[in-house]
Parts: structure tokens; C-alpha cells; sequence
């Protein structure tokens, strides 16, 4: 299990991170990009990196869900890696990668998950709420939002004069920090079992 795919739907300063990340490290491959805006970012970082990438839209996710698995298996995706994919991964994705899906959400995880939550929203929900940390959680994905196993967090301390931009910034410090390595422990784990 070391070929590893990257949905993104945004900027993809994460899938840049993680493909940086892989190309140095012998443990696993970024075999492909797939996003469902062909204005995505995520899709230029691919080009960049001499990574494949390619867009299905949304109406494709839903009806023919086929088509998406069709080119994951071309590429040989083993792992698939949401990288701010904003959309549900259909069950018949999940189904063909058991236990191999994970996400990466912008919260301390079950707080501001679910559908809905994602980016700024997450943020000003944790101002509102005057939590006084927030942080990120990689997890497993299954057919709920942001429910799946956590495999990890990492934590920051919010402060009273933070505004939601505070915070985003200090989320994906622990992003860029935490996610590669982070799949890269669980491909080790599950190469041993
Ligand atoms: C990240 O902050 C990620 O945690 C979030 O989208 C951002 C993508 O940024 N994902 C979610 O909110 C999922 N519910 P990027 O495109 O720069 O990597």
C-alpha cells in the first residue's frame, strides 16, 4: 500500500506539501491528482510536480462514481488522500478502498465537523464558541462527515484577539507540518500488518 492519490478542491497548499513530501521519501509515491474544479489549484501544483491529474465534476460523483475508481485503479491508487476535497466520497469509492481513505479536517475533531464545516466556517465557529484551542485531525473516512477513526491531532492555542484569519493560519502551520508525515506512519502501520 504506497501508491497514494490526492483529491483536492482548493488552493491545494496541502497535496503540494504532501507531494514534496513523497518525493523525498521512499515509503510511498503521489501517483495522481484528481479534483472536481478545473480551476482548482490543486491542479496546477500537480503539473508542477510532473504529477497526472485529472477533473471529474460534480455531477460525475454522483452518477457515475465508476468512472473516478476507472482512473484510480489506471493509476495504481492504493491511498487515497483528501487534501481540502469538499465533497461526500461516494460509497462505491469507499467500498473499493477499504480502511484507505483519509481526510484531513481544520478542528479538534467530533468539534466543528459535519457537513458544512470547512474552512473559515470552522474558524469563526471556534471564536464564537471562545474556545481557547483548536487544532487539525487526520482521520479515516467512512460514509459520515468527518466520523471516521482519528489516526491523529495536533493542537494550538487560540486567543482572545484571534479572528478566524489568526487561527487559519495557525491550522495549516500544523497542516503543512503534520499531514505528510502523518500518512506516511499510516502506510508504514499498514505495511506491517
Ligand atoms: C485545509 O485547511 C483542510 O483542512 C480543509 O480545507 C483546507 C484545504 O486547504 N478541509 C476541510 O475543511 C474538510 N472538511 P488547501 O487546499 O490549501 O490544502
Amino acid at each position: 500500500m504506497n501508491n497514494i492519490a490526492i483529491l483536492g478542491s482548493g488552493s491545494g497548499s496541502n497535496a503540494l506539501k504532501i507531494m514534496e513530501y513523497f518525493q523525498k521519501s521512499k515509503v510511498a509515491d503521489v501517483v495522481c491528482v484528481i479534483s472536481n474544479k478545473a480551476s482548482a489549484g490543486v491542479l496546477e501544483h500537480a503539473k508542477n510536480m510532473n504529477v497526472s491529474s485529472k477533473v471529474f465534476p460534480n455531477d460525475v460523483w454522483q452518477s457515475n462514481p465508476r468512472e473516478v475508481i476507472d482512473f484510480l485503479d489506471t493509476c495504481g491508487a492504493e491511498v487515497i488522500v483528501l487534501a481540502g476535497f469538499l465533497r461526500k466520497i461516494p460509497t462505491e469509492i469507499l467500498k473499493r478502498y477499504p480502511n484507505a481513505v483519509i481526510n484531513i479536517h481544520p478542528s479538534l475533531l467530533p468539534k466543528y465537523g459535519g457537513k458544512g464545516m470547512y474552512g473559515d466556517r470552522v474558524h469563526r465557529a471556534v471564536i464564537e464558541n471562545g474556545d481557547s484551542e483548536s487544532g487539525i485531525t487526520i482521520h479515516l473516512v467512512n460514509e459520515i462527515y468527518d466520523d471516521g477513526e482519528i489516526l491523529f491531532q495536533a493542537k494550538t492555542n487560540v486567543h482572545t484577539t484571534d479572528k478566524p484569519a489568526d487561527v487559519q493560519r495557525k491550522v495549516q502551520q500544523l497542516e503543512h507540518r503534520h499531514f505528510a508525515p502523518a500518512i506516511e506512519s499510516f502506510v508504514l502501520n499498514r505495511l506491517n500488518k
